[in-house]
């Protein structure tokens, strides 16, 4: 359960909803370590779970980035091709272009989720 948050679960909410109208939207959730950034959106990924598809993966702060992480998460269950494409070292330029025909020929609406992680500099 979470506290105090019932203003951004509803407006996130809304952004999801207005996906069945057939345009694309982008929501930012953004806030200080520890806020509660990952715990809102695993919220909104359990109510909305049943009616939409959704990829989720994260940017974590590795050291050794993980070179296309995310898609090969979304990949993995989302698109044999990009998989495929990924797999076989394909252009940056081909795999993200695989990537939006897949979301844009999908039969229902997608959310994509990506937690991110900024660099501090001091
Ligand atoms: N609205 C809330 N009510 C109660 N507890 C919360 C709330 N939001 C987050 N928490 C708790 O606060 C802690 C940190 O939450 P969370 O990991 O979601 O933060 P975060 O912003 O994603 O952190 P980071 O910046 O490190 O990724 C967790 O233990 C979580 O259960
Ligand atoms: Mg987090």
């Amino acid at each position: 359960m979470l506290i105090e948050r019932e203003n951004a679960i509803a407006n996130l909410t809304v952004a999801a909803n207005q996906l069945n109208n057939g345009n694309g939207n982008i929501a930012l959730v953004s806030g200080e370590a520890g806020i509660g950034k990952t715990s809102l959106l695993e919220e909104i990924k359990r109510t909305l779970d049943q009616q939409y598809e959704i990829l989720w993966s994260g940017c974590d702060p590795l050291f050794t980035p993980r070179p296309f992480g995310p898609l090969y998460d979304f990949a993995a269950n989302f698109s044999e091709k990009v998989h495929h494409l990924l797999e076989n070292g394909a252009p940056p330029s081909t795999i993200f272009s695989a990537f939006h025909d897949a979301l844009e020929n999908a039969t229902q609406p997608i959310i994509v989720s990506v937690t991110l992680t900024a660099p501090i500099f001091a």
